[in-house]
């Protein structure tokens, strides 16, 4: 008799830089419920985010059909009634099919997919944020024209031989404007390991709310 096959993927990237994402959710989220992940990939970041931040109502989702076949497998067996099954979501597509959302968590996608995904983003989550939403990006991303580490500008190139779409976005030059044209006030900036960031953006004012740890 065969043994059914196991569907979950790992990613080895999502066991390293889980633990510092979290410590960043924990300190904005306190009042956010519910949640709408961007590109969930495997789903070992939902099971862990899930499972740590249980007031958390987290909804998983991502284009591709195999990573929502291992996002599915990793919830089956985790077993974490605040983390739902995967939507099928292109953001790509506006409008998404949900709304009054009270944060969007989109960790290493902006660069591994043409920009346009980057200019739907802000748009589907402009839409579908509530007023006081979070938008919570995390990943490499250049300063002022400039890769902020050898190891991202190597990481940019390799990313532009595998598709000429994909790309290092900079922050301040092309992240910026589309934010403020979304109606998103000034990011908060947080340094995350091995050369990443965390940024978070609110409708309104996050500066009131929080000041950066
Ligand atoms: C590098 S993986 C990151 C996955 C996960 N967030 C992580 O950190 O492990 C990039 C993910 O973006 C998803 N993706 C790419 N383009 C997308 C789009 N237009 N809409 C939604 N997801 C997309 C891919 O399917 C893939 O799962």
């Amino acid at each position: 008799m065969s043994t059914p096959e196991d569907l979950r993927r790992h990613a080895p990237a999502t066991q390293r830089n889980r633990a510092p994402i979290l410590d960043v959710l924990r300190t904005y989220f306190q009042t956010t419920r519910r949640v709408l992940e961007i590109a969930s990939g495997t789903g070992e970041h939902a099971v862990y985010f899930g499972s740590h931040l249980p007031h958390l109502d987290w909804q998983t989702s991502d284009l591709d059909p195999t990573a929502r076949a291992s996002i599915q497998a990793w919830l089956q067996d985790a077993d974490i009634p605040n983390v739902h099954p995967p939507l099928a979501l292109d953001v790509c597509k506006l409008p998404w099919p949900v709304r009054d959302l009270d944060a969007i968590v989109c960790i290493n996608m902006i660069h591994i997919a043409p920009w346009a995904a980057c200019e739907a983003l802000f748009q589907g989550a402009s839409q579908s944020l509530s007023p006081d939403g979070w938008l919570y990006l995390y990943g490499p991303f250049k300063r002022h024209g400039e890769h902020t580490a050898p190891s991202n500008e190597a990481f940019d190139q390799s990313l532009q031989q595998r598709d000429s779409a994909w790309g290092v976005r900079d922050l301040d030059q092309q992240i910026a404007p589309l934010a403020q044209q979304s109606g998103f006030c000034d990011p908060i900036v947080v340094s995350m390991p091995a050369n990443n960031l965390s940024v978070l953006w609110r409708k309104n004012n996050p500066h009131e709310h929080f000041s950066s740890p």
